[in-house]
């Protein structure tokens, strides 16, 4: 966003739990038309104060977003997806914003068969205790469009990859665990499928909703990009000249959805947008920047990141 519209003034509002890090923002902590404010969204008094300030637009990037942990712990997923939203939207009402954007995911919709796509008019059935959290937040903006007419938008996207990712998804914990030579956990029979989208084709996407959405529609976002899962850890072993045998098969994750695939065609046409990095490439730079950013996931995995490990995947 500082790239594209340099002279917007941008409040980061986070309240920097585990996935959190100032680190990745080291580029432009300087630049006077940034401020970085610690604050959690649930937190009434704070998003009260902040948006004294004078707000035009609010985009709502802030969740708790990892399906194994809310299997672990429902509970701060409902507060942060749900009541957080909540606590945002009384704010945007209270001050008045010209554009308030609900980042969401296509995980509302559930799990598809063998065939079709989500729309934006697929009913929403969501599975985990993540996507049900995020779905809530869904219905509370969609009501304050068509209770108070707030100026909403919401956007649905599919699973992201690229740089920076915290290496608890998929593609940056297969290639950090790749790297260190330690077992890749594969769960069920690794033929779930994801539609994977590069991040920065999604922010582009955003930026377009932001400036161009129509008041109150839904924008479901993907790249076209269906790849099961074996498909894509056998892809980064063969980058990385490490050998199959670090595949191992686990438990399932519980209610696993079988396959997500987006259908983009009302974003494209309504707003042109079109997503610029291919998969095979994309994926290639992103193994790069892992390669290249050992020392970042490194410190990570050296912190909180530990104990969920141990967790989730039995490690010491
Ligand atoms: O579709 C968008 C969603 O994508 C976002 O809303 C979520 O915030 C984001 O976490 C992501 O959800 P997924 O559950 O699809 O992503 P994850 O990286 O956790 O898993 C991708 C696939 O890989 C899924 O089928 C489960 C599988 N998997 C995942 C992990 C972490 C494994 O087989 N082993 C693993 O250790």
């Amino acid at each position: 966003m500082m790239q594209q519209h340099p002279n917007y003034q941008i409040i980061n509002v986070d309240s920097l739990t585990y996935a959190g890090n100032l680190e990745n923002l080291k580029s432009i902590e300087n630049n006077p038309n940034y401020t970085f404010s610690k604050t959690d969204i649930t937190d009434a008094q704070a998003v009260d104060t902040l948006f004294r300030q004078g707000v035009d637009v609010v985009v709502n990037f802030a969740a708790e977003s990892h399906v194994d942990r809310s299997i672990l712990e429902p509970e701060v997923f409902v507060k942060t997806n749900v009541l957080g939203t909540q606590v945002l939207l009384d704010a945007a009402k209270k001050y008045g914003v010209t554009k308030f954007v609900q980042v969401s995911t296509d995980e509302v919709y559930g799990t598809l068969g063998e065939t079709g796509l989500f729309t934006e008019e697929t009913p929403l059935t969501p599975n985990s205790p993540y996507s049900a959290s995020k779905a809530g937040g869904d219905l509370l903006v969609r009501a304050y469009h068509e209770t108070f007419g707030l100026p909403i938008n919401i956007t649905r996207c599919s699973n992201n990859y690229g740089p920076y990712q915290f290496p608890e998804k998929l593609i940056p914990l297969i290639i950090s665990r790749a790297l260190s030579d330690q077992a890749l956990p594969i769960y069920g029979d690794g033929l779930n499928i994801r539609d994977w989208l590069y991040v920065e084709d999604h922010c582009s996407a955003i930026d377009l909703v932001i400036h161009q959405g129509r008041i109150g529609e839904v924008y479901n976002i993907g790249g076209n990009n269906e790849r099961t899962n074996l498909h894509i850890v056998k892809t980064i072993l063969q980058e990385l000249n490490k050998p199959e045998a670090l595949m191992t098969y686990v438990k399932d994750r519980l209610g696993h959805d079988r396959r997500y695939g987006i259908d983009p065609t009302k974003i494209t046409q309504e707003l042109g947008w079109k997503p610029k990095h291919h998969f095979e490439t994309g994926i290639k730079e992103t193994i790069q920047w892992y390669l290249n950013n050992k020392e970042w996931w490194s410190r990570i995995q050296s912190g909180e990141y530990q104990d969920y490990s141990t967790k989730q995947y039995g490690d010491r």
